[in-house]
């Protein structure tokens, strides 16, 4: 029997799929990664099982997601469009490989995923399974198969006795990891419609949020949060801390109207809490450590660097070449940085390092001032020279 095995969230979608690869000829193995969507994976596996499945393999994937995934788009900087912390495209390598990993183990020939034909998280997947096994052959079934909408979709759900949560359509769709929430669908197709409150799934609405300002500290050792005020932290439950923190002060929502690899533009909105306050920290610690033009150019290879990961090319050679840049840069980014959380806002306030390139001797306008004012005239001669206009 032909073998394949399916990226299962536990939605209508993958539910369907597997009674409809079934249907096929499939055999079909169930894969959840556990990538902090908290969801519960033990009625997880029991749907799957329940519509059809062979097997459920579940892995606890956080650990590995923060280290291999969200760390090295936090040292690049990497956001897409400006806002976009990425979280959803940051996750799509990972469960790919692991898809691919279980293909082999299980000797399947095929691997399955529930997207959709519009989005970027199909290319995501496919790019990442043709690049670790080629020969692999992928099939998604909610392209090609023969339902028109969500309806007929419920409706072959009920005729197969699948087990579906809620039948009543879902307002929105959400892809939630550790590092954020992805909401879109529904009201929030009208790019002109303020997103509504319960749109939300994490954060509180700045409103609503505490009106005494909060502070925190934020230690990095070459590049990576390794502290929360003053605290070691491991790396998962640092980035739940801030999440919980982060929340609550309404930090890390976003509004963007983005530009999908497939060339459809869409209105998006996102929740990264520990992110966003994650980010502003690590840059902030970037202007006193790096060097002028190691920072301005870093610029360049950020925008770079998140392309390539909303597009899908986490394993491309130019990933990996840009890494060993990045990682070059985060050597001396050690030191802390404080912050100042205050509703929906998290500004960054103070910052120290051993590694600091802050000389106050030349930055004061006090009297302990060692900057040589008279050498700017020869400097700016000499250099605004070439851009004259006529001689
Ligand atoms: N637009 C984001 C991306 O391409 C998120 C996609 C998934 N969003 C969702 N609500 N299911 O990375």
């Amino acid at each position: 029997m032909k073998k394949v095995i399916l990226a299962y969230s536990g939605g209508l979608d993958t539910s369907c799929a597997i009674k409809w690869l079934k249907d096929k000829g499939y055999q079909v193995i169930c894969f959840i990664a556990d990538v902090g969507q908290g969801d519960d994976f033990t009625l997880l596996e029991k749907r799957a099982l329940n519509s059809g499945a062979s097997k459920v393999y579940i892995q606890d994937l956080k650990g590995e997601f923060i280290q291999d995934f969200i760390f090295p788009a936090l040292k690049a900087n990497a956001i897409y469009e400006g806002k976009y912390l990425l979280a959803t495209a940051l996750s799509r390598p990972l469960i790919a490989k692991y898809l691919v990993a279980i293909a082999n183990k299980e000797k399947a020939d095929f691997v399955a995923h529930g997207c959709t034909g519009k989005g970027n998280d199909q290319v995501r997947f496919e790019v990442t399974v043709n690049i670790l096994a080629p020969k692999l052959e992928i099939i998604a079934p909610v392209r090609i198969w023969e339902f028109k909408s969500r309806q007929e979709e419920i409706e072959y759900a009920k005729e197969k006795n699948i087990p579906i949560v809620a039948t009543k359509e879902k307002p929105y769709s959400i892809d939630k990891n550790l590092w954020g929430v992805s909401i879109e669908c529904g009201k929030l197709e009208d790019p002109w419609a303020e997103p509504p409150g319960e749109a939300y799934q994490i954060t509180k609405k700045p409103e609503e949020a505490p009106n005494q300002p909060e502070y925190l500290e934020i230690y990095f050792e070459e590049g990576l949060p390794k502290k929360l005020n003053n605290k070691a932290l491991n790396s998962i439950k640092l980035i739940e801390a801030l999440n919980k923190i982060g929340a609550k002060h309404a930090v890390g929502r976003i509004d963007l109207v983005e530009n999908r690899l497939v060339g459809i533009k869409s209105r998006e909105i996102y929740e990264a809490p520990a992110g966003a306050i994650l980010y502003s920290a690590h840059k902030d610690l970037e202007g006193l450590v790096l060097d002028r033009e190691v920072s301005h150019f870093k610029e360049i290879i950020s925008l770079k660097y998140s392309e390539l990961i909303y597009y899908g090319l986490w394993y491309s050679q130019l990933k990996q070449a840009l890494d060993e840049f990045i990682d070059k840069t985060q050597e001396n980014l050690t030191g802390t940085v404080r912050v100042k959380l205050y509703k929906g806002n998290c500004v960054c306030v103070g910052r120290k390092s051993p590694n600091s390139l802050y000389k106050k001797e030349l930055a004061t306008y006090g009297k302990e001032d060692k900057f040589n004012q008279k050498l700017a005239e020869g400097f700016i001669k000499i250099f605004g020279m070439s851009h004259q206009s006529k001689g």
